[in-house]
């Protein structure tokens, strides 16, 4: 990428973009007063820790302290550089100007990557295309059975691994990759001193990332003998087995139309929506949903229909994922499967495409479907099965207006045994204990230097203010203000200095691009921004600008400066000395006498 993208155009697209609707085409937000609040992507949150300015076009979250413009969210919650994400906020807000057209960022490839992605694409066009072949017949005839027609059958990329494995390796080589590349890919496995394919003689399903690339295969056997089911690739530079979801690129694409997607236990089920023209789920690769996916859910951005298994085993996931779902703040329901013994996949082939669509209609929230679950499937045992009901309910049931709290907490009182009063304090008690952190925590959680005198910071943080807001106070700070003490501070205002020269106006969203596009360590940069902004945010200063007010700020800082070294000469000059010593040594310094006797 040559150089540089101009400031001066970085500021225009900031002007014409708006915070709130990038953040909301990522997360569901919430309007706050002024401002918009929503669950931080950036840190395990479960309240809503993260502000979004419209005013002033920042975010900022009071939790993890990330923070910074529409640019940075974007580069931040998509993993991209900076000047990629400027490139995608333009195109999010439909911001066209030549300067940046100039500017290609093209996305740094990972060759090792690369050559694992080549190779899979030509391996799955080879099983897509054996499939047509004789050989392929049965597995053809197989499909076919499972009502996967031509339509499904290409939509998803299905194929078939001819038997002869060794070939299929051959043909990759020929194709010119390495063995290496064919072995890394996880396709080949090690037979009499030759590469096999370990997919061979099943039906194949391509497994692809959120780009719609294929990272790996489930490969279903045939025949009903004694062998897996299913073979799936083992991890791979590009395929982690406990993060991918079955379908996610397409079902993203659909959810944007539905505004939901289902989540399903395996592929199969998938095809079988599919097939009553339901295009929006996705599958856990048969293992349990887990944090890994919950990134991936989220950026979804809509509802979550939860669809596992009726049995047991399935109900239960069903609560675990539930639980995770709801400490990470997503939004969710759960299909009502209880007791039901088949799969969807099952329940389309017996009773058709009406009885499927109905039983995935069947949706509960997550109250109910607790209940249900606590009272029908598994019964609570113990004393502390029960409080922990009670307690994952708690920050569920502050949220719902008293008709519906009363309803639930009658309804948890059955389960429960615990009498509805008792209930009913504990929700009183959980609402008071949900405290707001105050400003005073906050400051000291971010609190610069420590070592700094309070009143010195005070007075280079206020002044620090007057120069994020006035061009008075940046020619004082420049003229008359040595640089602050605070390294911290006196970075910030370097910028401001710089920003000033380059004559770019200074707001909360041009500060942080400034600082974020500037060629410092990134854990650096974050916090310099966050800083800022808390700064230039402060409600402590009064808003007003008087030339007296920042010479009087910078008399006290000289003072505190002076006293700060009286204090630093105090220390090394009575260390280690007599009570006597020390007390004549106060006395001098007191007196003024420590110039001349201090060296
Ligand atoms: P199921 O056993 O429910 O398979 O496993 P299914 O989806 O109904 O498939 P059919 O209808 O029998 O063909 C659910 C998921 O568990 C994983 C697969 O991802 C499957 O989609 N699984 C299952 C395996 O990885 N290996 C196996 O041997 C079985
Ligand atoms: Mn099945």
């Amino acid at each position: 990428m040559p150089g540089r993208i101009d400031d001066a155009v970085v500021n225009e697209l900031l002007k014409h973009t708006d915070i709130v609707s990038i953040i909301s085409s990522y997360l569901p937000t919430t309007k706050k007063g002024r401002n918009y609040v929503a669950v931080c992507p950036f840190h395990d949150d479960t309240s809503p820790s993260l502000t979004i300015s419209p005013e002033k076009q920042i975010f900022r979250c009071f939790a993890c302290g990330a923070s910074g413009n529409a640019i940075s969210f974007v580069s931040k919650y998509e993993k991209i550089s900076y000047p990629e994400a400027i490139h995608k906020v333009a195109e999010m807000s439909d911001f066209h100007d030549e300067r940046l057209e100039q500017h290609v960022v093209t996305k740094p490839v990972d060759e090792n990557k690369e050559v694992l992605y080549k190779c899979l694409e030509d391996l799955t066009s080879y099983y897509q295309l054996a499939l047509t072949s004789q050989e392929g017949e049965a597995a053809l005839q197989y499909l076919e059975e499972r009502g996967l027609d031509s339509h499904i059958r290409e939509k998803f990329r299905l194929g078939f691994a001819p038997e002869d494995g060794v070939a299929t390796c051959l043909f990759l080589q020929q194709r010119g990759h390495s063995l290496k590349v064919i072995e890394d890919s996880g396709v080949s496995t090690m037979l009499g001193g030759q590469p096999v394919d370990k997919n061979r003689g099943r039906v194949i399903f391509p497994l692809c990332d959120p780009d719609g690339r294929v990272v790996g295969y489930s490969a279903r056997n045939l025949k009903n003998n004694d062998e897996a089911k299913y073979v799936n690739t083992a991890d791979t530079l590009l395929f982690h087995k406990s993060s991918i979801l079955y379908n996610y690129h397409n079902a993203r694409d659909s959810s944007k139309m539905t505004g939901y997607v289902y989540i399903v236990e395996g592929f199969m089920d998938v095809l079988a929506l599919e097939k009553v023209g339901i295009n929006c789920a996705l599958a856990l690769m048969g293992t349990a949903l887990t944090q890994n996916h919950i990134p991936l859910l989220r950026s979804l951005n809509c509802e979550l229909r939860l669809c596992l298994d009726g049995d047991v085993a399935g109900q239960e996931a069903s609560i675990k994922a539930s639980n995770l779902l709801s400490r990470g703040q997503l939004r969710y329901r759960i299909v009502d499967s209880q007791g039901e013994r088949r799969d969807l996949d099952e329940i389309l082939k017996q009773e058709g495409n009406d009885a499927l669509l109905a039983h995935v209609s069947n949706l509960l929230d997550r109250l109910d479907f607790a209940l249900n679950y606590y009272t029908k499937t598994n019964p609570l045992q113990t004393n502390d099965e029960r409080k922990k009901l009670i307690e994952s309910f708690l920050p569920v049931l502050v949220d719902l207006d008293m008709l519906d709290q009363s309803k639930y907490i009658s309804e948890l009182s059955k389960a429960t045994a615990y009498p509805m009063k008792t209930i009913e304090d504990l929700v009183k008690n959980y609402k008071k204990e949900q405290k707001q952190v105050t400003p005073k925590e906050l400051m000291e959680k971010y609190a610069p230097d420590k070592v700094l005198s309070r009143r010195l910071l005070a007075t280079e943080n206020e002044i620090l203010y007057l120069m994020m807001h006035y061009e008075e106070a940046r020619e004082y700070y420049l003229d008359k203000v040595n640089p602050f003490t605070d390294e911290t501070l006196r970075e910030i205002a370097e910028y401001l200095l710089d920003m000033r020269s380059k004559g770019i106006e200074i707001d909360e969203a041009s500060l942080a691009d400034f600082i974020e596009r500037s060629d410092i360590d990134e854990k650096r940069k974050d916090s310099l921004i966050a800083q800022a902004l808390d700064v230039m945010n402060s409600t402590r200063y009064s808003p007003k600008y008087s030339q007296e007010r920042i010479q009087d700020l910078q008399t006290t800082r000289e003072n505190e400066m002076t006293k700060g070294r009286f204090n630093d000469y105090v220390h090394e000059a009575t260390r280690g000395k007599s009570e006597s010593e020390k007390s004549r040594i106060y006395t001098n310094v007191q007196n003024g006498k420590h110039r001349e006797g201090g060296k």
